[in-house]
């Protein structure tokens, strides 16, 4: 990414983030306002006010990460991680949810001791937009598999599902930015996650790309230079 494109990519993940941040303010104003009124459901208003701060949470974390973005190349590439612990725990942590959209997490870790060369808050990040999208997209009745292993001197990170897909020429495009293939406008989501992941991943000295077909899933593939 040239420094131009990563200019623009910080800008545009700038405005994105102060637009977003005052919608679920306004809209758990409203919600503890009508838990104050005679008659109200209090569990189910407090409930959806809880996945609004959910919602803010996610922002806050997403400012955490440009002020990183902001800090240049050397702090986003720093360090390595050991991915099999990070991938695992992510997994579990999104069990439940992928439960709820009737889909299935698998993991497939070929080699505990596999260091990707990021440091575990960007990691976490390009793991989390992939588990994410498969959650949010590939429908239910879907399978996802999240696998790491070493592959002619790279060590692979692949987030595939066997869901929804999009159409094949919208796959390289995934990761334009605010780009989001038809189905998905319905859902909520800025378009950035993809333009994030790869941002993040060449910055390591990797690269990423997105195979599949409408009705045959998608498949994303993260590879990173090993050295050792
Ligand atoms: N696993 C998937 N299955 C089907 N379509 C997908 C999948 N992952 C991504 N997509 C498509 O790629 C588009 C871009 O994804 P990206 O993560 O960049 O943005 P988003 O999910 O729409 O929003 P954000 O991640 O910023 O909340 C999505 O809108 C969706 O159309
Ligand atoms: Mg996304």
């Amino acid at each position: 990414m040239s420094r131009s494109e990563y200019e623009e990519l910080r800008a545009a993940f700038t405005a994105a983030v102060s637009h977003e941040l005052r919608t679920p303010l306004a809209r758990l104003l409203a919600l503890l306002e009508s838990a104050e009124l005679p008659g109200a459901d209090q569990p189910a208003l407090l409930a959806q006010a809880r996945d609004e701060v959910e919602e803010m949470t996610e922002l806050v974390d997403d400012i955490l990460f440009l002020s990183e973005l902001e800090q240049g190349r050397e702090v986003v590439s720093l360090g390595e991680t050991e991915a099999a612990p990070l991938l695992r725990a992510l997994v579990d942590e999104k069990l439940e949810r992928a439960e709820l959209a009737g889909i299935r997490l698998e993991i497939q870790i070929e080699d505990e001791e596999l260091l990707v060369p990021l440091r575990r808050r960007m990691l976490r990040t390009v793991a989390d937009n992939l588990l994410e999208n498969a959650i949010r997209y590939a429908g239910e009745g879907a399978t996802c598999v999240v696998a790491l292993r070493r592959e002619d001197g790279e060590v692979v990170l692949e987030v595939s599902d066997d869901g929804a897909g999009v159409p094949e020429e919208d796959a390289p495009r995934l990761f334009e930015r605010f780009f989001r293939s038809d189905r998905a406008r319905t859902t909520r989501g800025s378009g950035l996650g993809l333009a994030i992941v790869k941002h993040v991943v060449e910055t390591a000295g990797g690269n990423v790309e997105a195979r599949g077909s409408s009705g045959h899933g998608l498949d994303v593939r993260c590879a990173f230079p090993a050295d050792g």
